[in-house]
This record gives C-alpha cells, structure tokens and sequence, in this order.
C-alpha cells in the first residue's frame, strides 16, 4: 500500500536520526506515522531512546515497542521531530490542536534542533487561519481571559477565545490547564503577540513556536519539499 503524505514527512525526517540519539517525540497523527516508522526501525536494531509530548504518544510508542525515557532522565536531547497545525515561511508554527502544546514546547525547547513534519495542507503565508490554542490555568480563567483579550486589542487582532471543551467538560491538558481557543484569522506579528501573551500570569503558554525549527518536512502529491527558514 502507498505510504500516506504524513508517513512519507515522517520517513524523510526520519533519516536525519542518528543511532543512539535521544529523540523528543512530538504529538499528532502525523508523529503517530512517525512512531510506527521509528517501532520498525527499532524491531530491525536500530537503538534510541525517545521522550513522548504527550500522553498519547507514550501510550503508542510503549504498544509498539519503542524504548522511552523522560526528561528528568535526558534533560538534553539531541533532537525533536514534531507536527504543526500550520507553519508559515519563516517555519514559524501553530501547534497545540491535539493540547500538548506545552510539554511540546518544553521538549523542544530541551532540543538541540527541531524538524516538523506535515502533508502541504498546514503551509500557510501567514499563522493564524487555525485558532491558536492558549494554555491557561484553570484559576482566574475569565480574568486572564480578559487580559489576553487586552493584548488581542493592543496588537489590532480581533476574534473569539473558545474554551476548548470535552463533552460537557471544559478540556483538561496533560498538565492539568484549560485552552482557550483564539480564532484570529491573520497574526501579523506572532513575535509581538507571544510577547504579549507571555506576560500573563494566568498563560502558562501558548501555541505559537517562534524561531524553533530549523527544517521542514512537507509531503506534497508529487514531492517532499524541504523547507528552512
Ligand atoms: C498537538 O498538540 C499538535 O501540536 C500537533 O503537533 C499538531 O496538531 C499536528 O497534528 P497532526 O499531525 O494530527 O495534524
């Protein structure tokens, strides 16, 4: 059977893996392809060891088999390779779409580089067409709405926060936060809004990656492109 677009980003990032390297492994139905590439590998001999973003990329890579640590263990690793919800030219992204914004920030932060992979759909001219997820901290939630809400203002950006829900429940992250969806349209300077985000307390983070992959992956029908800032 032909490999899916997300499985051949995955498979040409894949190459870039070293034996022995300390792996950050994002989240997505794209690392998911990943995961199962990287399982095989690991069948054939191939050794790594992986750190998981989320709860369910632990729960795939331990089914299938792939070795893991965590970061208290490898507090540096070598490298991460993660998917995105959009990603424009500079290689800026969205993430956050599946909620594990956060431990995927962490993780690449931990990273000595960060390689994202994706079909074409998730290249875009300008961030902000998918609504950026803000983590936030359960505690004061309506006023540190109203404080990003000031920040949307003062970066001329309009659009409804969505509580992201489960059910009837409002969701609840790996750590324990709510998201609060931002549906913006056009984020004209992500810089300057992460800035502004960032000094909220009640923000514990937020989906934008600015200046953190250093490659792309892209699978198109006809090719894989690979893209840098
Ligand atoms: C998870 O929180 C996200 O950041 C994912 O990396 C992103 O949503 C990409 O997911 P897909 O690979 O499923 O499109």
């Amino acid at each position: 059977m032909a490999m899916s677009l997300k499985a051949q980003a995955a498979a040409a990032a894949l190459k870039e893996v070293k034996p022995g390297m300390k792996l950050g492994i994002g989240s997505g139905s794209t690392v998911n392809e990943l995961i199962r590439l990287l399982a095989e590998m690991v069948k054939d001999g191939f050794e790594i060891i992986g750190v998981p973003a989320s709860s369910y990329s632990q729960a795939l890579c331990d089914e299938l088999g792939v070795p893991l640590t965590t970061l208290d263990e490898a507090p540096v690793l070598d490298l991460v390779i993660d998917g995105a919800d959009e990603i424009d030219p500079q290689l800026n992204l969205i993430k956050g779409g599946g909620a594990a914004l956060l431990r995927e920030k962490i993780i690449a932060a931990a990273s000595g580089s960060m390689l994202v992979i994706a079909d074409e759909s998730k290249i875009v001219d300008t961030l902000g067409k998918f609504p950026l997820p803000v983590e936030v901290v359960p505690f004061g939630l309506e006023a540190t709405r109203q404080m990003m809400q000031n920040s949307l203002d003062a970066e001329g950006l309009q659009g409804e926060m969505i509580l992201r829900m489960a059910g009837e429940k409002p969701l609840v992250t790996d750590n324990g936060n709510y998201i609060l969806d931002c549906h913006l349209q056009a984020i004209s300077n992500p810089k300057s809004l992460a800035k502004r985000l960032e000094v909220i307390p009640g923000v514990v983070e937020h989906g934008l990656f600015i200046d953190m992959a250093v490659r792309a992956y892209v699978a198109g029908t006809d090719e894989i492109r690979v893209l840098e800032p």
